[in-house]
């Protein structure tokens, strides 16, 4: 969603919005401890496609992870993505894949509750979080979100809308009787190309209105 506030979850998604690429490189063990999940595998990814080399790969490991409240194992690089390993792994296809360099929310899942761009986390780091796709959103909630997205027509092409689902599960949760300009700049790191920004605040307004219910 167009908005050039900084929302609260840019510091988790945005890989610029943290330690820079140059910091990046040096890898000093301070400035890797202080970015994201997010920031690490996205900086990887880019530094090596400005650097025009391929990233080596690694030996593929066993790694557990919590999906959904299951526990579940795949062996995979120590480079592959959340996103791939949804995916191209688990047959968990809602999280979508548009850009592919942590900038239009396509493939928004939750970690440990916070809407995170998985096409721009490891699946290794992601070990020992609780990750939830849009297949894992039930309950009161989830049936609220579908409710007001259908209510308001926030969906076209409906390529954004698993995304804009999670974002928004997670937005209404923590921010109950939001405005509009609450909900725009809360929803600010997920993109729709087709343009349903007025319903996709409308629903979100609703839902928060009603506390999600
Ligand atoms: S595909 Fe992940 S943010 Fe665009
Ligand atoms: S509904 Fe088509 S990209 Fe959002």
């Amino acid at each position: 969603m167009p908005d050039s506030g900084q929302t609260p979850r840019d510091a988790w998604h945005r890989p610029g919005s943290g330690v820079s690429r140059r910091e990046f490189l040096k890898g000093s063990g301070a400035a890797v401890a202080a970015t994201s999940l997010a920031q690490t595998a996205a900086e990887s990814v880019a530094t090596a496609q400005q650097a025009g080399t391929k990233v080596a790969p690694g030996k593929a490991t066993a790694i557990s992870l919590d999906i959904n409240g299951k526990p579940l194992k795949v062996t995979v690089e120590p480079r592959v993505t959340l996103l791939d390993v949804l995916r191209d792994d688990l047959s968990l296809t809602g999280a979508k894949e548009a850009c592919d360099t942590a900038n239009c929310g396509s493939c928004t899942v939750l970690v440990d509750g916070k809407p995170a761009y998985a096409c721009a986390v490891l699946a290794h780091s992601a070990q020992g979080k609780k990750i939830t796709t849009v297949e894992g959103l039930t309950g009161p909630l989830a049936e609220a979100v579908t409710a007001c997205f259908t209510k308001h027509d926030a969906t076209q092409c409906g390529y954004c809308t698993p995304g804009f689902m999670v974002a928004t599960a997670a937005f209404v949760q923590a921010n109950p009787k939001a405005t509009a300009e609450q909900a725009a700049k809360g929803l600010g790191g997920n993109i729709c190309r087709c343009g349903t920004y007025a319903g996709v605040l409308a629903a979100t307004v609703e839902c928060a209105a009603k506390g999600g219910k």
